[in-house]
């Protein structure tokens, strides 16, 4: 390339012999800081390298020779899309059925018992996946309460499921997954709530329409506003906040409070808490669960 040549104007996809672009320090603290804009991801320095080698395949599908001209883009109105795939390569999707099972357990053994009487007279109850990567969660959610519970035919139940990454969400409205992915769900409920489909790679389990009638998918960012009307029973956002920094997370505390009935339940992943400065509105309620407390007026 002549030296001359504009950064922007690199767009020589593949040619042979390119040395791979290299991330800097300035370049990183862009990327981080639309990162943290745009999604509320708080990306460490310590996680320089992660960022490049998840950011070199976007470099590359669009020609570009290095990061100055990549944060030139993304910095552009005309980014917007390119922003979009960056938070999906930097988000971490990492999932898997009956997760931190405890949960389900308590779903099944507590919450469910305590809606009962809601979900018998045809009243609204409503549970959330926040952050559902590509659904394992909220099929879990659905396999819990279908195979533990009979619900009426008048039942006005609903799982929303919502994720910022379109690409995961796609993926778990399609529910196919290869037999690495549902390692984790017993052969008995493999048979009633999946369908096996052969592939030319191998099998695919792809999930029922009994579950997913109960699910609603929806790209949706936690940092933006919220469009639902209703409020919910149970939220399950589950190795998400993690991501955030603290002034991030205290606002989703206060955002999850607010959506949350009186006695509705939060549960978060193994790793995450609820800042003692919201304590008095979602009270600690065994592990890694809380309880929405029935303070009116308090927010
Ligand atoms: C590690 S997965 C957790 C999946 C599932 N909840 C679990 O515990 O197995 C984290 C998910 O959070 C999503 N996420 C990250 N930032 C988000 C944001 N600002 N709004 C909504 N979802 C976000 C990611 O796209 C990713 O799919």
């Amino acid at each position: 390339m002549n030296i001359a040549t504009p950064h922007h104007a690199a767009r020589r996809p593949g040619s042979p012999g390119r040395a791979r672009p290299k991330l800097d320090q300035k370049a990183f603290e862009r990327i981080a800081a639309i990162a943290l804009a745009d999604a509320g991801l708080d990306i460490a320095p310590s996680k320089m390298a992660m960022v490049h080698t998840r950011l070199a395949r976007r470099l590359r599908a669009l020609g570009l020779a290095d990061y100055e001209a990549y944060c030139s883009l993304i910095e552009s109105p005309e980014g917007s899309d390119e922003r979009r795939e960056m938070i999906s390569s930097l988000t971490t999707n990492v999932s898997h059925f009956f997760r931190e099972d405890h949960h389900f357990e308590r779903l099944v053994q507590e919450v469910l018992p305590g809606l009962r009487k809601k979900i018998e007279a045809g009243q609204r109850v409503r549970i959330w996946s926040a952050g559902c990567s590509n659904g394992q969660e909220p099929y879990t959610i659905a396999m819990s309460i279908l195979e533990n519970y009979a619900l009426p035919e008048q039942a006005d139940l609903r799982i929303l499921a919502s994720d910022i990454d379109p690409k995961v969400v796609a993926f778990a409205r399609r529910g196919a997954y290869d037999e690495r992915m549902v390692s984790g769900v017993a052969a008995e409920l493999l048979e009633k709530y999946f369908t096996r489909q052969k592939t030319g790679t191998g099998t695919t389990w792809v999930t029922s329409q009994q579950l997913k009638r109960l699910i609603s998918f929806r790209e949706l960012n936690l940092l933006k506003p919220w469009p639902m009307q209703g409020k919910f029973d149970v939220i399950f956002c589950r190795n998400v906040v993690i991501y955030f920094n603290e002034e991030t997370q205290q606002e989703l505390w206060k955002n999850f409070a607010r959506i949350l009935h009186p006695g509705g339940w939060l549960f978060l992943g193994h790793s995450e808490r609820v800042s003692e400065h919201y304590l008095d509105l979602l009270s600690p309620a065994g592990m890694t669960t809380y309880r929405r407390t029935d303070t009116p007026g308090a927010l």
